[in-house]
Protein backbone atom coordinates (compact mmCIF):
# COMPACT_ATOMS: atom_id res chain seq x y z
CA UNK A 1 0.00 0.00 0.00
CA UNK A 2 1.22 3.21 -1.12
CA UNK A 3 1.67 5.46 1.78
CA UNK A 4 3.39 8.18 0.58
CA UNK A 5 3.59 10.04 -3.31
CA UNK A 6 7.25 10.42 -5.05
CA UNK A 7 8.06 14.41 -5.79
CA UNK A 8 7.30 13.38 -9.42
CA UNK A 9 3.54 12.44 -9.17
CA UNK A 10 3.22 14.90 -7.16
CA UNK A 11 4.60 17.36 -9.63
CA UNK A 12 2.38 16.14 -12.34
CA UNK A 13 -0.63 15.48 -10.74
CA UNK A 14 -0.93 19.28 -9.25
CA UNK A 15 0.36 20.43 -12.31
CA UNK A 16 -2.44 18.40 -13.96
CA UNK A 17 -5.35 20.39 -12.01
CA UNK A 18 -6.83 22.68 -14.60
CA UNK A 19 -7.03 19.85 -17.54
CA UNK A 20 -8.78 17.49 -14.91
CA UNK A 21 -10.99 20.31 -14.07
CA UNK A 22 -11.74 21.26 -17.86
CA UNK A 23 -13.04 17.35 -17.96
CA UNK A 24 -13.86 16.28 -14.47
CA UNK A 25 -17.30 15.49 -15.08
CA UNK A 26 -16.54 14.19 -17.96
CA UNK A 27 -14.10 12.06 -16.70
CA UNK A 28 -16.62 10.87 -13.99
CA UNK A 29 -19.11 10.16 -15.80
CA UNK A 30 -17.05 8.05 -18.35
CA UNK A 31 -15.98 6.27 -14.77
CA UNK A 32 -19.09 4.59 -13.85
CA UNK A 33 -19.85 3.91 -16.96
CA UNK A 34 -17.41 1.19 -17.16
CA UNK A 35 -17.97 0.28 -13.72
CA UNK A 36 -21.33 -0.70 -14.16
CA UNK A 37 -20.30 -2.59 -17.78
CA UNK A 38 -17.49 -4.01 -16.33
CA UNK A 39 -19.03 -4.96 -12.89
CA UNK A 40 -22.87 -5.14 -13.41
CA UNK A 41 -23.15 -6.37 -10.34
CA UNK A 42 -21.89 -2.96 -7.86
CA UNK A 43 -24.59 -1.19 -9.41
CA UNK A 44 -26.61 -2.44 -6.36
CA UNK A 45 -24.22 -0.84 -3.90
CA UNK A 46 -24.99 2.52 -5.79
CA UNK A 47 -28.69 2.03 -6.09
CA UNK A 48 -29.73 4.91 -3.10
CA UNK A 49 -26.76 7.23 -4.61
CA UNK A 50 -27.80 10.40 -5.30
CA UNK A 51 -28.37 11.31 -9.02
CA UNK A 52 -25.67 14.22 -8.99
CA UNK A 53 -23.28 11.67 -7.56
CA UNK A 54 -20.80 11.57 -10.64
CA UNK A 55 -20.49 15.17 -9.88
CA UNK A 56 -19.51 14.38 -6.13
CA UNK A 57 -16.76 12.17 -7.89
CA UNK A 58 -16.10 14.94 -10.02
CA UNK A 59 -15.18 17.34 -7.40
CA UNK A 60 -13.19 15.49 -5.35
CA UNK A 61 -10.94 14.53 -8.63
CA UNK A 62 -10.18 17.85 -9.16
CA UNK A 63 -10.02 19.31 -5.64
CA UNK A 64 -7.47 16.61 -4.86
CA UNK A 65 -5.52 17.59 -8.07
CA UNK A 66 -5.40 21.13 -6.81
CA UNK A 67 -4.43 19.69 -3.18
CA UNK A 68 -1.98 16.98 -3.74
CA UNK A 69 1.09 19.24 -2.52
CA UNK A 70 -1.37 20.10 1.18
CA UNK A 71 -3.53 16.95 1.71
CA UNK A 72 -4.44 18.29 4.69
CA UNK A 73 -6.93 20.36 3.38
CA UNK A 74 -8.95 17.70 1.93
CA UNK A 75 -9.09 15.75 5.20
CA UNK A 76 -12.46 17.10 6.05
CA UNK A 77 -14.05 16.02 2.32
CA UNK A 78 -12.11 12.95 2.38
CA UNK A 79 -14.04 11.96 6.04
CA UNK A 80 -17.47 12.49 4.42
CA UNK A 81 -16.52 10.14 1.64
CA UNK A 82 -15.16 7.47 4.39
CA UNK A 83 -18.32 7.78 6.25
CA UNK A 84 -20.43 7.19 2.95
CA UNK A 85 -18.27 4.06 2.54
CA UNK A 86 -18.48 2.96 5.77
CA UNK A 87 -21.92 2.98 5.93
CA UNK A 88 -22.33 1.12 2.95
CA UNK A 89 -19.33 -1.28 4.20
CA UNK A 90 -16.97 -0.83 1.06
CA UNK A 91 -14.33 -3.06 1.82
CA UNK A 92 -10.29 -2.33 0.61
CA UNK A 93 -10.13 -4.87 -1.76
CA UNK A 94 -12.71 -2.95 -4.04
CA UNK A 95 -10.50 -0.15 -4.43
CA UNK A 96 -8.28 -1.80 -7.31
CA UNK A 97 -11.17 -1.80 -9.28
CA UNK A 98 -12.25 1.66 -8.79
CA UNK A 99 -8.82 2.30 -9.60
CA UNK A 100 -8.78 0.34 -13.10
CA UNK A 101 -12.18 2.00 -14.16
CA UNK A 102 -11.09 5.65 -13.15
CA UNK A 103 -7.34 5.45 -14.95
CA UNK A 104 -9.73 3.90 -17.94
CA UNK A 105 -11.87 6.65 -17.97
CA UNK A 106 -8.89 9.40 -17.35
CA UNK A 107 -6.84 7.82 -20.42
CA UNK A 108 -9.71 7.52 -23.09
CA UNK A 109 -11.12 11.12 -21.57
CA UNK A 110 -7.75 13.32 -22.02
CA UNK A 111 -6.44 10.87 -24.77
CA UNK A 112 -3.24 11.83 -26.21
CA UNK A 113 -2.30 14.21 -23.20
CA UNK A 114 -2.77 11.30 -20.95
CA UNK A 115 1.00 10.34 -21.67
CA UNK A 116 2.15 7.49 -20.12
CA UNK A 117 4.26 9.52 -17.36
CA UNK A 118 0.77 11.30 -16.61
CA UNK A 119 -1.01 8.21 -16.38
CA UNK A 120 1.85 6.25 -14.13
CA UNK A 121 1.73 9.78 -11.88
CA UNK A 122 -2.07 9.05 -11.67
CA UNK A 123 -1.79 5.82 -11.06
CA UNK A 124 0.46 6.32 -7.76
CA UNK A 125 -1.63 9.27 -6.80
CA UNK A 126 -4.80 6.59 -6.49
CA UNK A 127 -3.07 4.77 -4.49
CA UNK A 128 -1.96 7.16 -2.10
CA UNK A 129 -5.74 8.61 -2.13
CA UNK A 130 -7.17 4.98 -1.51
CA UNK A 131 -4.35 4.69 1.37
CA UNK A 132 -5.68 7.81 3.05
CA UNK A 133 -9.31 6.67 2.45
CA UNK A 134 -9.04 3.25 3.69
CA UNK A 135 -7.04 4.41 6.94
CA UNK A 136 -9.94 6.47 7.75
CA UNK A 137 -12.51 3.65 7.16
CA UNK A 138 -10.71 1.17 8.77
CA UNK A 139 -11.03 3.99 11.99
CA UNK A 140 -14.33 4.26 11.12
CA UNK A 141 -14.61 0.99 11.67
CA UNK A 142 -13.20 0.18 14.65
CA UNK A 143 -15.09 2.93 16.01
CA UNK A 144 -18.27 1.13 15.17
CA UNK A 145 -17.41 -2.14 16.51
CA UNK A 146 -16.70 -0.89 19.68
CA UNK A 147 -20.00 1.25 19.43
CA UNK A 148 -21.84 -2.43 19.39
C1 LIG B 1 -10.10 6.78 -4.10
C2 LIG B 1 -11.22 6.13 -4.30
C3 LIG B 1 -12.61 6.67 -4.13
C4 LIG B 1 -13.06 7.97 -4.21
C5 LIG B 1 -12.25 9.24 -4.48
C6 LIG B 1 -14.49 7.93 -3.97
C7 LIG B 1 -15.33 9.04 -3.96
C8 LIG B 1 -16.62 9.02 -3.48
C9 LIG B 1 -17.45 10.19 -3.23
C10 LIG B 1 -17.03 11.63 -3.50
C11 LIG B 1 -18.63 9.77 -2.73
C12 LIG B 1 -19.83 10.63 -2.30
C13 LIG B 1 -19.79 10.87 -0.79
C14 LIG B 1 -20.95 11.73 -0.31
O1 LIG B 1 -22.02 11.16 -0.04
O2 LIG B 1 -20.79 12.93 -0.23
C15 LIG B 1 -18.58 8.32 -2.68
C16 LIG B 1 -19.60 7.50 -2.27
C17 LIG B 1 -19.65 6.16 -2.58
N1 LIG B 1 -18.62 5.39 -3.05
FE1 LIG B 1 -16.74 5.99 -3.35
N2 LIG B 1 -14.88 6.63 -3.77
C18 LIG B 1 -13.76 5.84 -3.87
C19 LIG B 1 -13.72 4.47 -3.74
C20 LIG B 1 -14.84 3.67 -3.72
C21 LIG B 1 -14.81 2.23 -3.77
C22 LIG B 1 -13.56 1.37 -3.82
C23 LIG B 1 -16.10 1.82 -3.81
C24 LIG B 1 -16.55 0.38 -3.92
C25 LIG B 1 -17.35 -0.06 -4.83
C26 LIG B 1 -16.95 3.00 -3.73
C27 LIG B 1 -18.32 3.03 -3.70
C28 LIG B 1 -19.08 4.11 -3.25
C29 LIG B 1 -20.49 4.05 -2.90
C30 LIG B 1 -21.37 2.82 -3.01
C31 LIG B 1 -20.85 5.34 -2.46
C32 LIG B 1 -22.17 5.78 -1.86
C33 LIG B 1 -23.21 6.17 -2.80
C34 LIG B 1 -24.42 6.59 -1.96
O3 LIG B 1 -24.46 7.77 -1.54
O4 LIG B 1 -25.28 5.77 -1.73
N3 LIG B 1 -16.14 4.10 -3.68
N4 LIG B 1 -17.35 7.89 -3.12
Amino acid sequence: MKTTLSPQALLIVKSSATLITQNDTKISTRMYEILFSKYPKVKKLFENAPANQYMKLAEILSAYAANIDRIERLKPALLVIAKAHVRLNIQPAQYPMIGMVLMQAIEETLGEKATPEFMDAWREAYKYISYILIEMERELYEQRKQKL
